[in-house]
């Protein structure tokens, strides 16, 4: 047994991808087909406890309180890739919460591995570099490695077979350009289809997937240079389409896939309101019903005011950018 402590802390919060991730060019190793280009969150935590420990049998996982027979699967695999990396074989106990709603477009998955990655290499002494850890955090979900960082950030699809290409990278802090995010939340209720799922399908059925992942490229290339020159209306005009063109394929798939529902769209025309009186706002939604207004800071609070307006929207959550996943204890 190693003399590192085994247990470590880790926090961790979602990203919203600007630039969308949507469709794999490799399953087993969890490979973008695309890039893709995101902001992490400040408001919205995922805290992580982990320990491993020899006289467990088996990984015992609880999330949000509960144990899963799938996700403890999942997160065990997930674990295997830092075991292997350690040369070891003891299970883990891992306690891991969110203060938002998990599941329902809000990319707990995201938080989740990133948190998880970076508590498990602190709890086995592997010091990998955040680019290392980016490309394990991947393999949990795609979305995780953009989660290692904070402020605005990059991920590479990459052309390796082996993946290890495939990271993210920061682009610019969250204080040299600190948009808000709100988040209207127009139900709490997990989604039927998870994104893993959506995308194999999408890629399985909809005549226009080829067409989609061409979009990346441009778009990604759009958004870098709305990011370095700190131009909302750029930045505007390439995420809300790239959203939309991410939805327009969802819903090509046969039968398609339709995340939103109507008070989705009451929000959508709720942003187009307020930018034709000026506001500095612009929507992205992900796989899920929820809509993200991303704002000038000066803008927010009417942004934030007029959604929670919105007829079906049950709560509005406020968030600057915020920091990277990071070790928060040794203790459990
Ligand atoms: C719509 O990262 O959750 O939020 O890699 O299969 O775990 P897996 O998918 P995930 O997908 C995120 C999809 C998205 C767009 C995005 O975050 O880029």
């Amino acid at each position: 047994m190693t003399s590192q402590p085994m247990q470590a802390s880790a926090e961790a919060q979602p990203n919203i991808a600007l630039v969308k991730y949507w469709g794999k060019r490799d399953g087993a190793l969890n490979l973008p087909a695309a890039g893709s280009l995101s902001i992490t969150l400040d408001a919205l935590h995922t805290r992580t406890s982990l320990r491993f420990d020899p006289a467990l049998a088996d990984d015992d996982i609880r999330l949000n309180g509960e144990r899963d027979a799938a996700q403890t699967r999942k997160i065990g695999a997930f674990l295997d890739l830092f075991r292997a990396r350690a040369g070891i074989a003891t299970r883990a106990r891992v306690e891991s919460g969110n203060d938002f709603p998990t599941g329902a477009g809000l990319a707990s998955s995201a938080s989740g591995f990133a948190a998880l990655a970076v508590a498990a290499d602190h709890a086995l002494g592997l010091g990998l570099e955040p680019r290392a850890l980016s490309v394990l955090a991947r393999r949990g979900s795609g979305s995780a490695a953009r989660s290692i960082f904070g402020g605005f950030v990059a991920m590479a699809a990459g052309t390796r077979d082996d993946g290890e290409d495939a990271f993210a990278t920061p682009l610019l802090d969250a204080a040299a350009w600190p948009l808000r995010v709100v988040v209207a939340i127009t139900t709490r209720k997990k989604k039927a289809i998870s994104s893993r799922d959506g995308m194999d399908h999408t890629r399985d059925t909809s005549p226009f997937y080829r067409d989609w992942v061409a979009t990346a490229d441009a778009d990604l290339a759009s958004a870098r240079v709305a990011v370095q020159a700190r131009d909302f209306e750029k930045l505007a005009h390439v995420s809300e389409g790239s959203c939309l063109a991410m939805h327009a394929v969802m819903l090509s798939a046969r039968p398609g896939l339709i995340y939103w529902n109507a008070a989705t769209l009451e929000c959508i025309q709720c942003v187009r309101s307020l930018q034709a009186e000026g506001t500095g706002v612009f929507f992205t939604i992900d796989a899920g019903p929820q809509v993200k207004a991303v704002c000038l800071p000066e803008h927010a609070a009417r942004a934030a005011d007029a959604l929670r307006n919105v007829a079906g929207v049950e709560d509005v959550l406020v968030s600057g950018l915020g920091a990277g996943a990071r070790i928060i204890g040794t203790e459990t």
